[in-house]
């Protein structure tokens, strides 16, 4: 009875045998348990606090880099460039004939909503504000039966030829001072062409394409 109750059963034994064997195994499971914990509990913390940090930051990237590094100075160049392409003034860059090959009446027939407001294109049209503009293309500037232009769209004289309708949408009171139409033009070349294009084709017997 005493080896079962009186003294401590051979593991719990303070015998220098079994504690300097069983009783370093058991210390170094304790230990190793210890250190597991520690790193799981580490790596859910990590988690956790990843978690919040997104859920607070919202990490997004800037949709432009704020310095412009190498080719970026180019890039900005060239957009400047395009940009005062778009007075209509410009020497280089695709020339309107080019540009009257290649328009897109369809896009041309959108970008006429903006002059709705004050043209009829159709056929048989009235005339709004402005003149009806059917059959534009060649006509005598001013020339619309029974309306009453400006006198200096009179004076300005000539017929609508593509690169004066061209200059005309791209600076109305540039290009005749003094002109009644309220409009501030167009910058871009090619949305220029495509209406040009447009109008062409609300036409009759439209005059052809320049060729060069
Ligand atoms: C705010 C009204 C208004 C808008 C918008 C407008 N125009 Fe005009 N347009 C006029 C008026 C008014 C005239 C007559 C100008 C004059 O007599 O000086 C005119 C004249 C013209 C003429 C000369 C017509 C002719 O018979 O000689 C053309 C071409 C023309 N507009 C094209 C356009 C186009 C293309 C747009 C759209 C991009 C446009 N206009 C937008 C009011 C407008």
């Amino acid at each position: 009875m005493a080896m079962l109750y009186g003294e401590p059963p051979a593991w719990e034994s303070r015998s220098a045998t079994s504690k300097g064997l069983i009783g370093v195994a058991a210390m170094n499971m304790f230990e190793f348990n210890k250190m597991l914990g520690a790193v799981l509990g580490a790596a859910l913390l990590a988690m956790v606090v990843n978690e919040i940090g997104n859920a607070l930051v919202h990490p997004l990237a800037p949709a432009k880099a704020a310095i412009m590094i190498g080719d970026g100075e180019e890039e900005a160049k060239e957009e400047a460039s395009a940009d005062t392409a778009t007075t209509g003034k410009e020497a280089d860059g695709p020339d309107l004939a080019a540009l009257l090959a290649a328009a897109d009446t369809a896009k041309g027939a959108k970008a006429a909503k903006r002059c709705k407001a004050c043209h009829s294109f159709d056929k048989g049209g009235k005339h709004k504000i402005g003149p009806l503009l059917y059959g534009v293309v060649g006509r005598g500037k001013g020339a619309g039966t029974s309306y009453k232009y400006s006198a200096a769209m009179i004076d300005k004289g000539g017929d609508w030829s593509y690169g004066d309708l061209d200059a005309f949408l791209a600076d109305p009171k540039g290009f005749i001072p003094g002109t009644k139409m309220v409009f501030k033009g167009i910058a871009k070349a090619t949305d220029r062409a495509n209406l040009i294009a447009y109008m062409r084709e609300n036409h009759d017997a439209p005059p052809a394409l320049p060729d060069n």
